[in-house]
């Protein structure tokens, strides 16, 4: 058995959907699906139409027939929504989700990780964000029930989660703590999940997935293998170049001239130690060359985790005008990446790609009217009457304040549930026309993917990018048959 040398990092919202994880696994490396968001990005896929029928090619391969009729019935718009209409809003997640939101999220990941395994043998692995915890239980549920191989999960500390999958393998009840804001020491904020609840007729068998944490630091390398309720069976370590969220610095904040968050010596990962762990790992943030890959190799990695090389993939869901003008950017050696340490509700330090005409521009974040109509990055409070209340720092001023959230917390936020369905061209119309901007995530190493970019082509493949990475490491290392240590 071996471990990939390669993973295709997870990168939301669907910028990593099954056509891209499809690809990387087909070629033996592990295709990692974005699991974040996908029970709203599947609602406009069949807005749309259910462009190509991929959707329904998942929906019948689902186990429970009637739910995937439910859902069916209800959100799919025969040759798509007309232009300019707005997409429907399934209800936002809360505690104790609808039935229905229950149901979107198990079909919705379900019907991902089917995708990204047709064709093939290899594992496909499916990515969460822990912050975003109000559909991890019936998500999880969902990519086991399409025998999904490996479970991967950083923004946050996933203790939890080995155990969860642990019973959810067992179709056994499973219960997540949520994070309450001032919530008491002896307040109920459990979610629940029964897959007994959602089961139509017999269930098929699980496998429990593999789990990899993703993690920024060596003391949470740690604390994920001392003190998680069930196997952590590897880790990927992060560091603050790569694209997405990052991890804020160790200690009190400083921003350089730019405003950008430091990094300090306090930061560095210590290799040896993390070795010493004795469990795979995997090295994140700038390793999309072929020494880089080498570099981790000889340091004792199982390999490395790459997103931004991916995500200009002609495989990947990047919105085509995006990919396109960034492409040109990294070619000519201009792209520029901004870590914003506002931009993100979370409070993470996000990384922001400069781009005219998108949110990353000024006026152009200036301009856009606040609205929380997606609401995953909302924060679960507790309120003054003992309940839970949800609120999001990008939301309206005054609902935030409403709900007691403060003011500091309001500047420089922008709303990351509709910039980031806009980058895979499933941007929200609102009444008035107007038309919710993208903002795009990429490592600090975007001018670097113009090597994979051959003279007289303005785009490359997954297979390229595999085969440039691979192309120092020794046959022995990395068999061309190969069989992935997965459970799928
Ligand atoms: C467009 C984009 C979206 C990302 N989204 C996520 C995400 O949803 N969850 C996550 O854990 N990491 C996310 N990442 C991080 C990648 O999974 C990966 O760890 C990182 O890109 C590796 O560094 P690199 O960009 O230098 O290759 C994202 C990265 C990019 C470029």
């Amino acid at each position: 058995m071996q471990f990939p040398k390669i993973i295709q990092g997870g990168m939301g919202v669907g910028v990593s959907n099954w056509r891209l994880a499809n690809a990387v696994s087909k070629l033996g490396q592990l295709g990692v699906v974005s699991g974040t968001a996908l029970d709203s990005l599947f609602v406009r896929r069949l807005a749309d139409g259910d462009q190509g029928g991929h959707m329904r090619r998942g929906l019948d391969a689902f186990p429970f027939p009637e739910m995937a009729k439910r859902i069916w019935q209800e959100y799919f718009i025969p040759g798509g929504k007309p232009a300019g209409a707005p997409y429907p809003l399934p209800p936002m997640h809360q505690r104790r989700d609808l039935r229905k939101v229950v149901e979107l999220c198990i079909v919705s990941n379900f019907v991902e990780v089917f995708l990204a395994r047709e064709g093939h043998k290899n594992p496909v692995g499916i990515n969460f964000l822990e912050k975003v915890q109000m559909p991890h239980l019936s998500s999880i549920y969902g990519a086991m029930l399409a025998g999904v191989g490996y479970v991967l999960m950083g923004a946050g500390i996933p203790l939890h989660i080995p155990g969860v999958m642990d019973a959810l393998a067992a179709h056994h009840p499973a219960e997540y703590r949520l994070a309450v804001v001032g919530a008491a020491q002896d307040q109920d904020t459990a979610m629940h999940f029964d897959p007994a609840d959602y089961a139509e007729g017999p269930l098929p068998i699980l496998h429990r997935p593999q789990f990899l944490a993703i993690v920024s630091s060596n003391t949470l390398a740690t604390t994920m293998l001392r003190r998680a309720t069930g196997r952590v069976n590897g880790l990927i370590l992060e560091t603050p170049t790569a694209g997405g969220h990052n991890a804020p610095p160790r200690g009190k904040l400083q921003l350089n001239t730019a405003g950008e968050p430091v990094y300090g010596v306090r930061d560095q990962v210590d290799i040896a130690g993390l070795r010493a762990l004795g469990v795979p790992f995997w090295l994140a943030g700038g390793y999309g060359s072929p020494e880089k890959v080498r570099e981790a190799l000889d340091q004792g990695a199982a390999g490395v985790q790459v997103g931004t090389a991916f995500a200009f993939t002609e495989e990947s869901a990047l919105r085509p005008d995006l990919k396109e003008s960034l492409l040109l950017q990294a070619m000519d050696g201009s792209g520029q990446v901004f870590t914003d340490p506002l931009a993100s509700p979370t409070g993470f330090p996000f990384k922001v790609a400069q781009l005219d005409g998108s949110y990353s521009d000024p006026v152009i974040a200036e301009a856009r009217p606040r609205v929380c109509d997606l609401g995953y990055l909302r924060e679960p409070y507790a309120t003054p009457e003992g309940n839970i209340g949800y609120r999001c720092a990008a939301e309206p001023v005054a609902n935030f304040l409403a709900k007691g959230g403060k003011i500091e917390e309001t500047v420089g936020r922008k709303c990351l549930c509709n910039a980031l369905m806009a980058n895979v061209g499933c941007q929200q119309t609102r009444k008035d026309g107007y038309v919710e901007p993208p903002l795009v995530t990429v490592g600090d190493d975007l001018n670097t993917v113009a090597q994979f970019v051959t003279p007289g082509r303005a785009s490359y493949s997954v297979a390229q990018v595999i085969e440039s990475l691979l192309s120092q490491v020794t046959e022995q290392e990395a068999p061309a048959e190969q069989e992935l240590a997965a459970t799928a």
